[in-house]
């Protein structure tokens, strides 16, 4: 058993921020309330600290299989672990790209071996996600995928999204869209604007993303499916989702911290700065800022891509696209709690029930709900460095900043996975 003491419960579900205790008793929450004891339990001292239901990262690339030189389930979800995420999603641009059952069991297995926090696998929509016949999706079910998503590349058109989501519809399952139109895309390096043409690096017109989330919306208009869509950064994008939830279409989406933290003007020479969806416009982030803050913003997913350190270490245009992201999100998302632009609470909702529901799960803090939680401080100072990841990468543009607010404990199915 394990006692959570002193800390300020923070529960998205029920709104309620209250000073109060937690048991834990084996993979479950026994008991929470006032000055709770338990003999022979561990105690877990919060005070100062908030106590949250486990983040959900709904977007992450763990590399395993065939990525092992970059990133693996063990050492990615011992970044995530750290980052206080107590369970993550993993797109399938693997090698081979899970789009099978016998991969989905392998990457379940490996995670059962190896990994720190809960793995949920997202299957590919497409064999291949070469965007041409539909994957093995109702046998990666019930080996354990909980989305599906040719993510890396979109779903490759208007045809095979209806197919892929009137199939995930019957199954139960949402279609996550990487949007891009590839035609606009074209060997673009970075957000196309006065920074790319200072620097020399081939431009992404913002309207790549934004002209593929109002087919897929258009689309959602006839299967009335679930879809959501990945790592949102423009501010026409945000406006199709709004439009979509006011048509009482079933449509997510989620933003990425470096998304809402940096913009393209951010952008140096250097290719830790090099992602796909590139930075946008300052105008584009704060758009999202606003999604985040007024609901339109489901959840915060890191899109943690790592790449080792000699693949990103040539000409920009030619590294691959990603950054890390599990350690810095929490931090950068309290930067938008310290500056006002967001509450708390919508914080941690954004990182919970809020990724949560977007799989169709609940999340909250109460007796017989999952012991996942993640214990945090809005306050403590540290610098990050990427080279004290136990990440493989180390390919964030965040390394050496000074961040304030970390997760200081993880605990997964009632175990410590993390303790800062
Ligand atoms: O930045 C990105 N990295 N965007 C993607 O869509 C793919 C990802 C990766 O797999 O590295
Ligand atoms: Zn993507």
């Amino acid at each position: 058993m394990l006692l959570i003491k002193h800390g300020r419960v923070l529960d998205p579900a029920s709104n309620t921020e209250s000073a109060l205790d937690v048991l834990l008793d084996g993979e479950r929450i026994s008991k929470v309330g006032e000055n709770l004891s338990a003999p022979g339990a561990e105690i877990l001292d919060a005070s100062g600290l908030f106590v949250a239901p486990g983040f959900i990262d709904l977007h992450c690339h763990l590399r395993e299989p065939g990525g092992e030189l970059s990133e693996t389930i063990e050492t990615g979800t011992k970044s995530a672990a750290r980052g206080g995420f107590t369970a993550v999603c993993c797109m399938p641009n693997t090698h081979p790209v899970n789009d099978r059952a016998s991969v989905t069991r392998g990457i379940v297995e490996r995670a059962a071996a190896t990994a720190s926090v809960r793995v949920w696998p997202i299957g590919a929509a497409s064999i291949g996600s070469k965007g041409e016949a539909l994957a093995e999706i109702a046998a990666m079910k019930d080996a354990g995928i909980v989305a599906v998503s040719d993510d890396g590349k979109p779903i490759a058109t208007a045809r095979l999204m209806r197919q892929v989501m009137e199939y995930c519809d019957g199954l139960g399952l949402p279609v996550i869209d990487h949007c891009e139109d590839a035609s606009l895309f074209a060997g673009g390096a970075m957000r196309e604007g006065a920074t790319s043409i200072r620097l020399g690096v081939p431009g992404i017109p913002s309207q790549t993303e934004s002209i593929c989330v109002g087919r897929d919306v258009e689309v959602a208009s006839i299967t009335r499916a679930r879809l959501h869509i990945a790592h949102m950064s423009t501010r026409a994008s945000l406006a199709y989702v709004r439009a979509a939830k006011k048509r009482g279409l079933r449509v997510t989406c989620e933003v990425t911290p470096h998304h809402f933290t940096l913009t393209d003007a951010d952008v140096i020479y250097d290719t830790r700065f090099k992602m796909n969806p590139p930075l946008a416009s300052r105008s584009d982030r704060d758009a999202l800022v606003e999604g985040l803050a007024d609901g339109s913003v489901d959840a915060i997913a890191t899109d943690h891509a790592p790449h080792h350190p000699a693949s990103k270490d040539v000409e920009f245009d030619r590294a691959p696209f990603g950054i890390v992201g599990f350690e810095t999100a929490l931090a950068l998302g309290l930067d938008l709690v310290h500056s006002g632009a967001l509450p708390l609470m919508r914080l941690v909702e954004l990182f919970t029930t809020g990724p949560a529901r977007v799989l169709g799960m609940e999340r909250k803090i109460a007796s017989g709900e999952p012991a996942d939680l993640t214990i945090f401080s809005t306050e403590h100072q540290w610098i990050f460095r990427a080279s004290d990841s136990p990440s493989k990468s180390r390919n964030s543009p965040f390394d050496g900043r000074t961040l304030r607010g970390a997760a200081m404990a993880t605990i997964v199915a009632g175990k410590i996975a993390f303790r800062r």
